[in-house]
């Protein structure tokens, strides 16, 4: 009897792991067929500009954290409605230059509506592809990415082609929503931070900050060239 019980309890625990691991594969499979994420819609474009969003995206603490100022010249790649892009060109002021890099046209025209508007001279944007940000050559100070690498299609090879848009000592940011975050994107196109860094060595960069508790809800790297 007690020899029964014993070998029902161990069919049960059993089961149980084998149910857990398929569980785990097929959250794993998810993860990679969600990669990319689909592109941020231009109807959403107010989203990113929620007055509410200063509170948790810091803007200003993070340029403060990435040493951004007067006469550098910065790329703002993914910059979506321009919402960094108008905090950067305050900083780098007149004799700076700020690229806002966007793939999708939508997006521009709303940064170009926004430039005439606030009559921001130093901001050039510029509509890339998936492949090559189109930036010129060895210009460049830092190049940010706020909650953009989650949708890139060819992440390795677009950061390859960033390279030699940068200055020999400059860095890449890049901001993503952390999985315990309580906004953000679905959870299942948020990505691991090592993953991240992976891909990251992979294309030639080396980690050589994580500003931990800046920002509650994303974690924040920057790079610099291998
Ligand atoms: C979630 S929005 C974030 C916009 C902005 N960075 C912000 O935080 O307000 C992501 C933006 O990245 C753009 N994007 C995605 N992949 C890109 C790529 N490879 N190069 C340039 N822009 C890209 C999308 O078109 C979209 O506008």
């Amino acid at each position: 009897m007690a020899n029964r019980i014993v070998r029902n309890i161990t069919i049960f625990l059993a089961t149980l792991i084998l149910c857990c691991l398929n569980t785990n594969a097929y959250a794993g499979n998810e993860v990679q067929c969600e990669r990319p994420g689909k592109l941020f819609s231009p109807s959403k474009i107010l989203l990113l500009e929620d007055t509410e969003r200063d509170k948790w995206q810091k803007p200003e603490e993070i340029l403060n954290a990435l040493g951004i100022g007067k006469g550098q010249v910065v790329a703002d790649i993914g910059a979506g409605s321009g919402y960094l892009t108008a905090q950067l060109s305050e900083r780098v002021g007149e004799t700076g230059i700020v690229y806002a890099v966007d793939v999708q046209q939508e997006m521009l025209d709303y940064i170009k509506k926004r430039i005439q508007e606030k009559d921001m001279k130093n901001v050039v944007p510029i509509l890339n592809t998936m492949f090559d940000p189109k930036l010129p050559e060895g210009s460049l100070d830092i190049a940010i990415l706020l909650s953009v690498y989650h949708e890139m299609e060819n992440p390795i090879e677009f950061m390859k082609s960033l390279k030699s848009a940068l200055k020999p000592h400059g860095k890449v940011a890049i901001m993503e929503f952390s999985d315990e975050s309580p906004i953000g994107p679905p959870l299942k196109i948020r990505l691991p931070e090592s993953l991240v860094v992976n891909e990251l060595r992979q294309a030639g960069f080396a980690l050589s900050q994580r500003h931990t508790f800046l920002l509650p809800y994303q974690y924040f790297l920057v790079f610099t060239l291998l």
